[in-house]
């Protein structure tokens, strides 16, 4: 099965609110790693807006072709963004205000009862929703029931693990793409991964789309984003072979 490269494209925001302004442009980045090939686009408003806004969301979704994916936490205030924008597909994922970026998955056992209606809302929109969770049996299980077409596996303890450690959590995420595949489920991962260790991750069978983005845009700094998604791709398709 081919696998999809998702370009979240929240670090050009980053950038550009550095200084405030307009420059550089999410949206433009956006439309750049369409026209290179991306299968879809990532982008996460956070509670805070430290890096895309509101207003970001319009343009991508009026200027794109391709799906926007909208990362977002499971509050009544992005439920109402996602149904009045009405992306693609929406990632539901845990936020706390202090973390640097999301360390780890959305709990689907402990917030089950507060993410079913939020889940039931956005699949009735026609959005197609996404657990972001850990590769564990239990939250896959939890992610089946709340009616979520799709869990995406969290990448960041791997991607921070070296050796048996990360040979370990390898190992967990293979188990777990298999085991939610089983079950119907779409499998997508993501966060952390970079040329260097994308390769095992883009060999499990059962992933179909990675979303990458921090390593993506710092890439793109020294040789364009064109050239970054390129070798990406051919990072992918070799861990695939
Ligand atoms: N997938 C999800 C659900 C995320 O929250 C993020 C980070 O915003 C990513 C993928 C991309 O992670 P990274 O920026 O580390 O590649």
């Amino acid at each position: 099965m081919k696998l999809r490269l998702g370009v979240n494209i929240d670090h050009v925001a980053t950038v550009r609110n550095a200084r405030g302004g307009d420059n550089p442009d999410p949206v433009r980045a956006a439309r750049l790693a369409q026209d290179a090939g991306a299968d879809g686009i990532t982008a996460h408003l956070r509670e805070d807006r430290r890096h895309i806004r509101d207003k970001d969301i319009a343009a991508l979704k009026r200027d794109l072709r391709i799906p926007l994916n909208l990362e977002m936490a499971a509050t009544d205030e992005m439920l109402a963004i996602a149904l009045k924008h009405r992306p693609h597909a929406c990632c539901i994922v845990p936020e706390k205000r202090e973390e640097r970026t999301t360390e780890g998955g959305i709990d689907c056992i402990t917030g089950f009862n507060r993410l079913k209606p939020i889940v039931g809302q956005l699949t009735e929109a026609g959005i197609r929703v996404s657990m972001f969770i850990e590769p564990d049996r239990k939250q896959i299980d939890a992610a089946h029931s709340l009616g979520a077409p799709v869990v995406e596996l969290h990448t960041g303890a791997y991607a921070n693990a070296f050796g048996e450690a990360r040979a370990h959590i390898l190992k967990r995420i293979v188990i777990g793409a298999e085991f939610g595949a089983g079950l119907g489920l779409e499998i997508h991962a993501g966060h952390g991964l970079t040329y260097d260790n994308v390769g095992p991750i883009a060999g499990i069978p059962h992933i179909v789309e990675l979303n990458i983005g921090h390593f993506l845009i710092g890439e793109a700094i020294f040789v364009g984003l064109a050239d970054t998604l390129a070798r990406m791709r051919r990072a992918m398709e070799e861990g695939r072979r």
